[in-house]
């Protein structure tokens, strides 16, 4: 079988059979397909689409092209569950999630991504930490998740490498916004992680994958039906992503936001609201209590209580951060050395924002991948960001834009300005949670 016609099948918009994807899958897992076909093939996907029986090829094809994990043989005494993100600007619920839902007696191993397209990558977040392994291989994330409760990691090399090779090309070929690559990613990943329950925060708006609530619902829909098909329980929130989720967008200004929210000093509304509902579906999902309210207040209790921000702190220590990484990460985060504040044009209130333009100009500042090899400058981005709703009368700055140098700043400051809509009168700002599935 020559890998042009599987191309051309699908370019064509003809449904490939198991065999063509196991080539696709296999072809990328041990690198022999060419990044140019495999390329083709992701545009094809994205724009013929596919089936669900596709899909569901395609997800257990990739997850099983590398290493699987089992939970069941490791004897944990609680239940083990996960959350992942369809993608955002400003989206560092995991690190605030993960030792949440670990405080109340779960176990939560994470695998997480890169940037994305225009969207920012909890791995490379949580890489701004300094001697925090990423990729410790699948031992250490193990040895992890087992003593400490929760582990956030990056796609080892054995973990789903085909996903790992097709996210990196999507990244930078115009192939994101996939329904069947999205379910495909994620889930490979997940089903190799060996995760029996899953809940997913499916982002919708301005600055997530799904633009409308209609592509937000079957993007949500493809998930739950292919991971059930694999034994994956799996339930949905679509949340609201029209505005940068909390108050900083960019890699080390994020696990600064983290550490802030973790130890109590700052519990940004909107972002507030969507770490606590994602922990009461995980702990209503992996059986730790079924009633909503208990487990929004479990939630709570191990955030003010202090165990979240301990558990995170030992996970960063225990992946090769510092010890006192909670205590100092303003010392060991990297800093940008021009912090420019950024005002609105003009008086008003701030009434929407282009999330999607904030994560290009992140690109732009260093921040974010235009093509696979690029590295990042983990310091820059907008710290301070002002909400939807807000009052611009001068005083508050739209956010403060964190870059490498003058230049770069008054760029970023000119395409800030561009993606916020000022009004003379307050908007009504919707909710952050849309739709539970
Ligand atoms: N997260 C993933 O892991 N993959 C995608 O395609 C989108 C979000």
């Amino acid at each position: 079988m020559l890998f042009k016609d599987i191309i051309r099948k699908k370019r064509d918009g003809g449904e490939l059979s198991a065999a063509e994807i196991d080539l696709f899958v296999s072809g990328l897992a041990d690198g022999s397909l060419p990044s140019e076909q495999a390329s083709a093939l992701a545009m094809a996907i994205f724009l013929r689409s596919m089936t669900f029986d596709e899909a569901g090829t395609l997800t257990l094809a990739m997850a099983h092209s590398g290493r699987m994990l089992d939970w069941q043989k490791e004897g944990l005494d609680g239940p083990v569950v996960d959350k992942h993100s369809t993608g955002g600007v400003g989206d560092k619920v995991s690190f605030m999630l993960a030792p949440v839902v670990a405080a109340c007696g779960c176990y939560v191993p994470m695998i997480s991504g890169r940037g994305l397209g225009h969207t920012g990558g909890t791995l490379d977040k949580i890489s701004s930490i300094p001697g925090y392994d990423p990729t410790p291989g699948l031992d250490i994330f193990r040895k992890v998740t087992r003593e400490v409760g929760c582990a956030i990691i990056g796609q080892t090399s054995d973990l789903a490498p085909a996903d790992r090779r097709l996210y990196a090309i999507r990244d930078v070929t115009g192939t994101v916004e996939s329904i069947p690559l999205i379910t495909a990613s994620i889930l490979s990943k997940k089903i190799a992680a060996g995760n029996r329950s899953l809940v997913m925060d499916v982002k919708v708006g301005t600055g997530a994958f799904m633009q409308s609530i209609d592509e937000a619902r079957a993007l949500a829909k493809s998930i739950i039906g292919t991971a059930l098909a694999a034994d994956l329980k799996t339930h949905a929130l679509i949340t609201d992503m029209n505005a940068v989720l909390g108050d900083s967008a960019g890699n080390a200004l994020e696990i600064e936001e983290t550490v802030l929210y973790l130890t109590n000093s700052r519990r940004e509304p909107r972002l507030d609201e969507v770490v606590m509902a994602l922990a009461a579906e995980m702990l209503i999902a992996s059986g730790i209590t079924a009633d909503h309210e208990d487990a929004l207040a479990r939630a709570n209790e191990a955030l003010v209580s202090g165990r979240a921000a301990e558990i995170f702190g030992r996970m960063v220590s225990a992946l090769g951060g510092p010890a006192d990484f909670m205590e100092r990460y303003a010392h060991y985060l990297p800093k940008a050395p021009v912090v420019l504040p950024v005002h609105a044009e003009r008086q008003g209130y701030l009434a929407a924002v282009d999330a999607r333009a904030i994560g290009n100009a992140i690109i732009e500042l260093g921040g974010g991948r235009r093509s696979v090899e690029d590295q990042l400058d983990l310091s820059v981005g907008f710290g301070a960001v002002a909400p939807l709703g807000s009052k611009m009368d001068g005083s508050q700055p739209l956010a403060m834009v964190h870059a490498a140098d003058q230049d770069a700043a008054e760029k970023a400051a000119l395409a800030l300005r561009r993606a916020c809509v000022i009004a003379d009168a307050a908007p009504k700002v919707g909710p952050v949670i849309h739709e539970r599935l």
